[in-house]
Parts: structure tokens; C-alpha cells; sequence
């Protein structure tokens, strides 16, 4: 299958979308852009262009789905209540990089919810993608546009790279804003609990909602017999070729025991004001600021493949500020958790 890359830009009209809602609506699957990550949408009601998302990302069967809506009222069709606190966290946080976890409607199929009597649900801001929806009439099933176990993708060429060949088309709207994916809560529980952190804070949540649990999961490894209440977390995820190794520290520490070591296919990852001093290769991530970190991540642990990087050691970001859980949680995974103290 020839995969066709096509942009689409805020200011462009209704005929931009139809060949993307013509697919979308014959239960193909199309990529397309959300303020958080790239992702690989289809039909959330058709079994069949579900089963093509999971083919093409090679997604284990266990893993469900979030499903995309345009407006707040599309949320009554998918879960069998909306309770006050959904309420609440939509007036506040949506549109926008939040997924909510709620029980769910007759009409999802379970294949979307890997089986589970909840679903997830998120209403992005990016206007590309709102315009998707609205134009093709559905609400879009969409995991990050990735191959299972990749970095997830924040630009339409990283989509290529790893999608190219298996699904028709990529819809290019630009680099996406927030670079990690959306922050999951579920409201399934009696209180609510934090599955994934992004760029809506645990802090912020605790605003609008008073009491959020962190599932354990967000930090640390699972337990061999622990039980998980988001399948995506026992998976090895937003991994590079390279080994992921964190390094705690100073930048003095770092820099000396990074100095260890040598050779051209070993690198460092350091925030932008760093570099100087170091007997390795280095990339940058960005400036040690929550936002900014998250935005360039994925696109540098990319990077690392392209440039056939083997190890990397990578700066630990500040954990003591709840705003980094997001990036924390990406880089302990991608690292299998594997953390040094200099
Ligand atoms: O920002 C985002 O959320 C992006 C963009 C495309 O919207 N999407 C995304 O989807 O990151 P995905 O499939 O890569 O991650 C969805 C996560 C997985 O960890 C999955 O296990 C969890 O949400 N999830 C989905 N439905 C769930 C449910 N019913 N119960 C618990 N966890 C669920
Ligand atoms: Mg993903």
C-alpha cells in the first residue's frame, strides 16, 4: 500500500478533509495530528477499522484504545454515565491533552476496550484533528501513531517512518505542540486515580477534584504478580535502539562518570545549556523546564536511531517538581528503569 502524506493547515477548508473522511468512513485508518502525539485514527464504532489500527501498529491485543471527540456531548454516547467530576474536569481541561476513563456505553465495541467495561476518552485541541471528526461524522479511535514499543510520534515524518507502507494516509498539520501524550485518569475508581501524567498536572487535577491516587505503576516497575489497571504500562515502551540509562545528579557528577566511558556510538542527553566538557557525542532535550522537556523527548530519542547511537546516558530531570512526572515517567520506561546515582 502507498502511503500518502498530506498537510493540512488550520486556515484550510472542508474539501482538504474529504479524502481523509472518505477513508476514515470505509473503515480505513489515517494518521493525524493532536496537540500531544501523532495518532492513528478509525472509526471507534467499526470493528473492523479497529482491528486495521491494531495490525498496522502492531499493537498487543490487550492494549485499548482512547477514543477522539469533537464536542462534550459525544461523551454521552460513549460511557453509560457522566458523573460531576467529568463535568468538571471537561469544563476545565478540555478540549485538551486529558483522557478520562469511564464506564462504558453498549455501543463501544470491546475490541476498542480490549475487552474492559470502561473506556477512555479525550476531546483534543488540535484544530486538524477537531475538524476530522467533525467532517467524518464519528468519534475516532486513536492510539499514538507509532509501531508498538517506539517513541511515540510528534511529527508527521516520524509517523512515515514507521507507518509507511501500512495504512493509505498520514495527515502532515506540523510538529505537535505538548510532545508527550495525554494525561489518563481513571473516574472509575471511588477516587479517581492518575494512570498516566501529562500535561495536565496531578496538581491541577487535585484543584478541580480534591483527592487523586498516583497508581503505582506511573514511577515504579510492576511487580511480577501486581495487578494493572492501564494494560499500556506493562509494556516496554518509547524505546530507542539505544540503551536508556538515567543518570541522578549534578551536571558535575554526570560529566564525570559519563567521562568514563568512550567510544562514537555512546552519547549523552543533556539539557540545552550543557554539553561542555564531555567526552561523548551529546544531544540536546531541552531547556530544564517541565513544558519544554516534553516537547522535544520523543523527537530526541529518535534522534539517537538515526544517529546509530548504542548507549545513552541521560540527564535526570528534577523530580522533586511535580510538573516532570510526564517526562520522568516517558524516560523510566524508555530506560526499562534503569537509574544511576553519581
Ligand atoms: O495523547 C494521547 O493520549 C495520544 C493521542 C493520539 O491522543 N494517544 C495515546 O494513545 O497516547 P495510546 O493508545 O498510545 O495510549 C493510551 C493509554 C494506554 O496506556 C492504554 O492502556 C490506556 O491509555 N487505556 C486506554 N483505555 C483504557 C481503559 N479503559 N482503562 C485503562 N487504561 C486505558
Ligand atoms: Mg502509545
Amino acid at each position: 500500500m502507498n502511503t500518502e502524506l498530506v498537510k493540512i493547515s488550520v486556515t484550510d477548508g472542508e474539501q482538504k478533509y474529504i479524502k481523509a473522511a472518505d477513508y476514515l468512513k470505509g473503515g480505513q485508518v489515517v494518521g493525524m495530528p493532536t496537540e500531544t502525539v501523532y495518532g492513528l485514527a478509525g472509526n471507534a464504532y467499526s470493528p473492523d477499522a479497529v482491528k486495521r489500527i491494531f495490525e498496522a501498529k502492531g499493537r498487543p491485543q490487550d492494549n485499548p484504545l482512547i477514543v477522539h471527540i469533537s464536542e462534550f456531548s459525544q461523551l454521552y454516547e460513549l460511557v453509560s454515565e457522566v458523573p460531576d467530576k467529568a463535568k468538571k474536569l471537561a469544563d476545565e481541561f478540555w478540549p485538551g491533552p486529558l483522557t478520562m476513563i469511564l464506564p462504558k456505553s453498549d455501543k463501544v465495541p470491546l475490541c476498542v476496550t480490549a475487552g474492559l467495561d470502561t473506556v477512555a476518552v479525550r476531546c483534543p485541541s488540535h484544530p486538524v484533528a477537531r475538524r476530522l471528526i467533525e467532517i467524518s461524522g464519528m468519534p475516532l479511535a486513536a492510539p499514538s501513531a507509532n509501531l508498538s514499543g517506539k517513541p511515540s510520534p510528534t511529527k508527521a515524518e516520524h509517523v512515515f517512518e514507521d507507518l509507511n507502507g501500512r495504512i493509505p494516509m498520514i495527515i502532515d498539520g506540523g510538529e505537535c505542540d505538548e510532545g508527550v501524550e495525554s494525561t489518563v485518569i481513571t473516574l472509575a475508581t471511588p477516587v479517581p486515580k492518575l494512570l498516566r501524567p501529562g500535561n495536565v498536572t496531578l496538581s491541577q487535577l487535585k484543584s478541580v477534584l480534591g483527592d487523586v491516587q498516583v497508581d503505582n505503576a506511573v514511577l515504579n516497575p510492576l511487580k511480577a504478580d501486581e495487578k494493572v489497571s492501564s494494560p499500556g504500562m506493562k509494556y516496554k515502551h518509547y524505546s530507542p535502539e539505544a540503551e536508556i540509562i538515567l543518570v541522578r545528579g549534578s551536571y558535575e557528577s554526570f560529566k564525570n562518570y559519563v567521562n568514563g566511558f568512550s567510544g562514537e556510538n555512546i552519547y549523552a542527553m543533556v539539557f540545552d545549556n550543557e554539553g561542555e566538557g564531555l567526552s561523548v557525542l551529546s544531544i540536546k532535550y531541552g531547556k530544564e523546564d517541565y513544558k519544554n522537556l516534553a516537547h522535544s523527548l520523543f523527537d530526541s530519542l529518535r534522534e539517537l536511531d538515526k544517529k546509530g547511537a548504542q548507549k545513552c546516558f541521560v540527564r535526570y530531570p528534577d523530580e522533586n517538581n511535580d510538573d516532570n512526572l510526564a517526562v520522568l515517567n516517558r524516560l523510566l520506561r524508555a530506560a526499562g528503569f534503569k537509574v544511576i546515582d553519581v
